[in-house]
């Protein structure tokens, strides 16, 4: 066999996978241990065809996929790998093109910067700010509090109780400290119980990882401007959607944060990993992370290298699966899929609210459904296991108030009306 022979094998494999995977059950029913005991022990001596690993992936690996693709994928924050971006993660890795520095990647050096701008237009926020990529919101985060606590020269991290654990993980790795603001009842921050003055860095979140409630970023940010207190906003999942022009109120005062992070990998519809990182202290971030040994010193003065402004030094090409989904489905195809994602969280959401004997938890301002039943925790969870088990659909849950409670999220692109009718006939049945 050859490249190109594999090559149709293995795109029609993802073509027939994209098909039917809906009909797979979302949860992997696998036991922990049991697929490397499946797998061999040891590496092959002897080369093997790649036939053999397209049939270990069906035959060994396939049973102990949680397929995030599936359209009744419900929990976290669901998402989609588009096909484009498929695609162009196929082409990034034929190039293997390493940005370590401008003249090793020219192009994904220019096309990194260039996406950021693009989608700085989509999502409203200023041009001018630095943008490039990094794997996750929490490397995303760990750069801003890294550059905060330079330039602030304050070790503290301020953020609310409902702030993705991420936050609190890169502080325990800086050695920062983290205190935790209370939040009103909708699980927003509450600017006025912000104490700043020895507070480095601020993380305000639009978009919470439970309720996905929106802190209110421009009170946070007058609190901060008058404290000298960096501002970093993460809006990893909901920020995507402030290519949606009725979402931008969320989004109202980001254009006074320090620092922002968005996840094109959560709800842009691009393949993991795609965290877009801005900044509007360019230099900030040049200090702190800049160190040029002289086997990386080129005579390319005009030349921007991406690895000054953040952790790592070889980034691979992210920018072209984020740059195939843009010009595949263009800010159009952005918004239709967005709003649709929200009009059936809505649904589901009204469905809740009329039946007896369940009840809502949280404010919905995107598409990610808060909801219980009114017996025990204990009765909840047990809910959740059997859903789950059940294959058909895949939900998480979360702690509101110190309750349980059950969470729907829909951001998968091929969700229809009747997956998210199907997630509450399960729901009521197997309550
Ligand atoms: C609001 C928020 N921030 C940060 C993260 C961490 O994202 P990542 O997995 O890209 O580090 C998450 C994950 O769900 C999140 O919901």
């Amino acid at each position: 066999m050859t490249f190109r022979e594999d090559g149709y094998r293995a795109v029609d494999w993802a073509a027939d996978y994209l098909e039917r995977m809906g009909e797979l059950p979302v949860l992997a029913q696998v036991e922990p241990g049991e697929i490397r005991a499946r797998l061999p022990q040891s590496p092959p001596e002897q080369p093997e065809p790649f036939s053999a690993v397209l049939r270990d992936l069906d035959e060994i690996l396939l049973p102990g996929i949680t397929h995030w693709q599936h359209p009744r994928f419900f929990a976290y924050f669901a998402v989609s790998s588009a096909e484009p971006g498929i695609l162009a993660e196929l082409l990034a890795a034929t190039l293997n093109s390493v940005a370590i520095l401008w003249r090793t990647a020219p192009a994904s050096t220019e096309l990194e910067v260039t996406v950021l701008d693009w989608v700085a237009q989509l999502v409203g926020i200023p041009r001018e700010w630095h943008g490039h990529i990094e794997d996750t919101a929490s490397t995303s985060t760990l750069a801003a509090l890294i550059a905060a606590r330079r330039a602030t020269g304050r070790n503290v991290v301020v953020c609310s109780e409902h702030a993705h654990s991420s936050v609190e993980k890169d502080a325990r790795m800086l050695g920062m400290e983290v205190r935790k603001v209370p939040a009103d009842e909708a699980f927003r921050m509450r600017p006025d119980a912000l104490e700043l003055d020895d507070a480095g860095v601020v993380v305000a979140t639009v978009g919470t990882t439970s309720s996905t409630s929106v802190d209110p970023v421009a009170a946070i940010a007058d609190r901060c401007a008058a404290a000298g207190t960096w501002l970093h906003v993460d809006a990893a999942y909901a920020g995507s959607g402030m290519v949606c022009p009725e979402l931008r109120w969320a989004f109202e005062g980001v254009d006074r944060a320090d620092s922002l992070v968005v996840n094109a990998h959560k709800w842009m519809f691009t393949p993991m990993d795609c965290s877009l990182i801005w900044t509007s202290r360019p230099d900030e971030f040049r200090d702190a992370f800049s160190l040029v040994p002289e086997y990386l010193r080129t005579t390319d003065e005009a030349a921007f290298n991406i690895s000054e402004y953040g952790p790592a030094l070889g980034r691979r090409f992210r920018s072209l699966k984020l740059w195939a989904v843009l010009r595949c489905y263009g800010a159009e195809g952005l918004r239709s899929r967005i709003r649709e994602a929200i009009r059936l969280a809505a649904l589901f959401e009204g469905w809740v609210r009329e039946e007896p004997g369940w009840e809502l938890c949280a404010p919905r301002p995107f598409s990610v459904v808060c909801f219980r039943t009114e017996g025990s925790d204990e009765e909840n969870e047990a809910i959740l296991e059997r859903v789950n088990a059940s294959g058909e659909i895949f939900i998480s849950h979360t702690k509101l108030n110190g309750r349980y409670m059950l969470r729907l999220a829909v951001g998968n692109e091929r969700t229809t009306e009747e997956d998210v009718r199907r997630a509450w006939d399960v729901l009521r049945d197997l309550r």
